[in-house]
């Protein structure tokens, strides 16, 4: 049998599908080897805990990639928030130490683009000493990243994720909507392991007919560098990109591609609910990973929460609406009552959405759902 054929012949994703052991893993079954506070985590209608937290700190981005901001909607007049609609510094680190109480382990800060944010760095120093933090993480575009990386390493920042959707320089610019920043970006994927925030991953959202001609380069470019490459389906997070199901490149396609030019095999995910499925090269050149939500979604083992930059509390990508926390916070809550609403809201939790996508029929998502760019992937 050929290395393609072996690679094909397995489950796409046969760590999520059984514990180590080799017996079906019980997505739900509580995480002994955790912290004593995770049992203490509340779990959602199906069972879930709370364990990693998204938290958008900037609505605005320094790019306009028509997946998700396209320029005719976010031109120079869109209205962004106001710097005072934001939570401060002073008020994510209080919830975040409130979600930390429920269970949350993990903390990943995004945007739009969060390195447009202002002195980031101190906020990054807050989160990192906060109690029973293990993992610090940012996504980024990259593009501000090269002045920035020994900075936030100092501050106790532990790895970067930058978003490169093709290493072609044309495409590259009609992918971010028109700018010519991609030296910059590789530039600043190069501080960053200079810096040492590793191990540094690259998200690229792979579009059908428009750059996933250019994903065997991609692989070529970073392999043996102990950068991750992962390839993302294109979703259809908001409302105002023109998402269909003809544009998705299934990942086991590109699977296939990259495995007949470097045998692959799979390897075990790193964490329970792990977003990316992770194979090695036979030959040792490192790792990449696919992220399948449309073609294999990963809804039942989703312990993610999700805080907007005006303080809105989302339990899903695809939510219609989230929980004011920045009101309370501002008319003088305790933090007894801002935890209850925060596990109240986490125990009526219900979300699956990518896992209902297949049965919605085009247009029959009930409400708007929130934005890409406004709750940072
Ligand atoms: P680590 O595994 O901790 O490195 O991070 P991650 O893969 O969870 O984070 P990252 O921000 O790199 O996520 C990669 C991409 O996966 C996001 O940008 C989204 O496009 C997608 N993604 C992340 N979480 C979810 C989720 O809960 N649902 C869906 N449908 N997609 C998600
Ligand atoms: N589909 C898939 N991934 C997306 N991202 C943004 N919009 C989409 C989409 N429609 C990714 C970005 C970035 C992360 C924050 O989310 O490329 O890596
Ligand atoms: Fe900005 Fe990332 Fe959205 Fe592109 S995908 S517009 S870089 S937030
Ligand atoms: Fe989690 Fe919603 Fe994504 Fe499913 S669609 S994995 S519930 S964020």
């Amino acid at each position: 049998m050929s290395e393609r054929a072996n690679i094909v012949d397995l489950p796409l994703d046969p760590a999520r599908a059984r514990a180590h052991d080799g017996r079906p893993r019980d997505a739900h079954a509580p995480d002994r080897s955790g912290p004593q506070a995770l049992r203490a985590s509340p779990r959602d209608t199906l069972g879930r805990p709370m364990h990693d937290l998204r938290i958008s700190v900037m609505d605005r981005c320094n790019f306009r990639c028509p997946y998700c901001m396209p320029r005719e909607t976010f031109h120079e007049h869109y209205r962004f928030l106001k710097s005072s609609e934001r939570l401060s510094f002073e008020e994510i680190t209080r919830l975040t130490r409130l979600f930390v109480e429920l269970g949350v382990r993990k903390v990943r800060l995004t945007g739009g683009e969060p390195l447009l944010r202002p002195n980031l760095s101190e906020l990054v120093g807050e989160l990192t000493t906060l109690d029973g933090v293990e993992d610090v993480a940012l996504t980024t575009n990259g593009v501000l990243l090269a002045q920035h990386a020994a900075e936030l390493k100092a501050n106790g920042l532990h790895r970067i994720t930058v978003s490169l959707d093709t290493l072609d320089p044309e495409i590259f610019k009609r992918m971010n909507g028109g700018f010519e920043e991609l030296e910059r970006v590789l530039q600043g994927i190069k501080a960053a392991q200079d810096a040492g925030l590793t191990p540094i991953k690259t998200n690229a959202v792979i579009e059908r007919g428009v750059n996933d001609h250019t994903v065997l380069d991609m692989v070529e470019h970073f392999r043996g560098t102990g950068i991750i490459v992962r390839f993302i389906e294109y979703m259809d997070v908001g409302n105002r990109n023109d998402w269909s199901p003809q544009r998705v490149v299934p990942s086991r396609e590109l699977l296939e591609r990259i495995a007949q030019r470097w045998p692959l095999h799979p390897v075990e995910e790193n964490y329970r609910g792990e977003v990316a499925r992770r194979y090695a090269f036979d030959d040792g050149a490192g790792e990449i990973g696919f992220i399948s939500s449309v073609s294999n979604p990963f809804c039942g083992d989703c312990s993610r929460a999700r805080l907007s930059s005006e303080g809105k509390f989302y339990t899903c990508l695809f939510a219609t609406d989230g929980v004011d926390l920045r009101g309370p916070l501002r008319a003088g809550a305790s933090d007894d009552e801002l935890r209850e609403l925060i596990r109240s809201t986490w125990l009526g939790r219900g979300d699956r959405y990518s896992e209902l996508r297949a049965s919605l029929r085009s247009g029959e998502h009930p409400l708007r759902k929130i934005e890409m760019y406004y709750i940072g992937g």
